[in-house]
């Protein structure tokens, strides 16, 4: 027996040394390495899978067969192929695509928090803030109502899209810079040349790549969703029901793209007909809206004075903040907005006696006055429309991977304490000199995901473990003196 043993730990060692070595070109889903780069002093991989994913096959459910109706045949929106939504979602993600490469269109518009900013108002290339609320746009591929921004200033997703990039605030590159930096980078001309058909890189090829990817953003798998097409509503707890219900009579006329408004009947069989009031409205968030007036601020209206897009509700749990200002916290602040604090403000949808005819709502109208178990009806039937799949979609996903380095595992900055290390509950994190300070304190996993990322003012920060699971993980620390990694091990 003794004498197979040596061969045996021969073998067991050429096998993990071959999985070391494949590793290095493949990731754990079994995504290929197709480029290796130095960003920001980071180590950064993209990984794209082996075969194309699919964003052309879309499971629609039945109840969006009415969607093509509701589609404006005169904005028929770009045509989608697997290789250029693959190409736009490179390009959605890639930081080298701002300024200073920090910054993508992906760290305002955040996968797990339904492709919007949980800032209430995003950080651009070089910290500056806007000011707007992020939108979410994991509904933008359908276009039952193809007005784009807050302000609805622009229809066209491909022309849109370019918006960012040139914001001086957002990603503040033009657009030959940005030529520039697609041309300089080694993984796009392949990308392109499956894309398009050969390697040649322009705005417009971006823009229109960048839509495709877009334009796959449907979600159609949400709890509600799942009711409807297995026409189980009639399981679901009284709370629902009588939140759907709500829902449907103060809501839905305005807010009925979380399912097409055709399928009002599904949803609610004895709806009362509405006209459809999808589109831009003013809500009576205030009496005065100051100097963002909406609608109003570009067509110099009035009568568009606070008026603004109503945004999809898809993922709304997942979105906060919200309103176009990210003034309303919760969803628990939207809702006791819509039913105590609505302002009378002149142009309010509101005060407009024809459209709300089918409620006979008291004018002025200052809200819908819900007691409390009405208003947890609400919430519970609005976390009917999250879409977990599309949430974890890895085709979705930013493909690019920051690394573990070697020389991560010293401190760069020499005069900073970490203890203890390895961590249980809780570590220090201290600058040697009290007048110098640390900024910002991320920690990510051994995916690269960013699980912890919090603003920092002063010479020390305790960093709480919380729910984190054991395991390795890299810490990234801003302080005065530069940035610093190392690697945090939790126990
Ligand atoms: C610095 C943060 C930031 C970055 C970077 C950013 N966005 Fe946005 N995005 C916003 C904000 C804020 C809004 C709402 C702006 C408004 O309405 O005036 C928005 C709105 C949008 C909308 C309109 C959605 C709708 O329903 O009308 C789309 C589409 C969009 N962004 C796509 C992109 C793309 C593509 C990129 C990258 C090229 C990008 N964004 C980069 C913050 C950002
Ligand atoms: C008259 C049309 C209309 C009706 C009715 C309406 N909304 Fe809205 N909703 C809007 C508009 C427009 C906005 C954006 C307003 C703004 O930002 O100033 C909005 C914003 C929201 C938001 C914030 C979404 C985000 O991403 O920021 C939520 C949540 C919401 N409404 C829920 C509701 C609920 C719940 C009801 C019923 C109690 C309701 N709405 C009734 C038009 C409407």
């Amino acid at each position: 027996m003794k004498k197979y043993l040596f061969p045996m730990i021969l073998l067991v060692a050429v096998g993990l040394i071959s999985t070391t070595t494949e590793k290095e070109q493949r990731s754990a889903t079994g995504d290929r390495i197709v480029s290796t780069m130095k960003m920001n002093g980071e180590e950064v991989v993209l990984e794209l899978p082996e075969v194309l994913d699919n964003y052309t096959e879309i499971d629609i459910p039945d109840h969006y067969a009415f969607y093509e109706e509701f589609a404006d045949p005169s904005n028929p929106g770009v045509e989608v192929t697997d290789a250029g939504a693959t190409l736009g979602r490179v390009l959605f993600y890639d930081r080298n695509l701002s300024k200073n490469r920090t910054v993508s269109c992906g760290s305002c518009h955040i996968q797990e928090n339904g492709f919007a900013d949980p800032n209430t108002f995003s950080e651009g290339f070089d910290g500056v803030k806007g000011h707007r609320n992020a939108l979410g746009i994991a509904d933008i591929g359908f276009n039952f109502y193809p007005t784009l921004l807050w302000d609805e200033r622009e229809a066209d997703l491909e022309t849109m899209v370019l918006m960012p990039l040139q914001d001086g605030k957002e990603m503040g590159i033009t657009l030959d810079e940005l030529l520039e930096r697609v041309n300089e980078s080694d993984y796009y001309p392949d990308l392109f040349a499956t894309a398009f058909g050969d390697s040649e890189i322009t705005n417009q090829r971006i823009a229109n790549a960048m839509a495709q990817f877009l334009s796959s953003f449907k979600v159609v798998n949400t709890e509600l969703d799942q009711a409807i097409a297995n026409n189980n509503q009639a399981d679901w707890p009284q709370q629902l029901l009588e939140g759907r219900d709500l829902f449907v009579s103060h809501c839905f006329s305005c807010h009925s793209t979380i399912v097409p408004q055709a399928e009002a009947d599904a949803l609610v069989p004895s709806l009362p007909f509405f006209e459809s009031l999808i589109g831009p409205h003013n809500t009576g968030l205030y009496l005065e809206y100051g100097e963002d007036q909406g609608l109003g601020n570009h067509t110099a209206s009035p009568a568009d004075n606070g008026v603004f897009k109503t945004p999809s509700l898809k993922n709304v749990a997942l979105t906060a903040p919200y309103m176009h200002d990210g003034s309303l916290e919760t969803l628990e602040d939207v809702i006791d907005f819509y039913s105590d604090e609505v302002q009378p403000h002149p142009n309010s949808t509101f005060n407009s006696q024809p459209y709300y005819s089918p409620l006979d709502l008291p004018q002025p109208f200052v809200g819908f006055d819900l007691g409390d178990d009405e208003k947890a009806a609400l919430l519970a039937f609005m976390e009917t429309f999250t879409d977990h799949s599309f949430i974890e979609d890895p085709k979705f996903s930013d493909p690019f991977r920051t690394v573990m380095t070697t020389d991560s595992e010293s401190l760069v900055n020499s005069s900073l304490n970490v203890f203890p290390n390895p961590m249980s509950v809780s570590a220090t994190i201290q600058m040697d000199d009290a007048s110098k300070k640390i900024y910002t304190v991320r920690l990510m996993d051994a995916s690269g995901k960013v699980v912890f990322d919090q603003l920092a003012d002063d010479s020390s920060f305790t960093l709480e473990r919380g729910s984190l699971p054991s395991g390795m993980y890299m810490m990234k620390i801003w302080t005065d003196d530069g940035i610093s990694t190392q690697k945090m091990m939790i126990e």
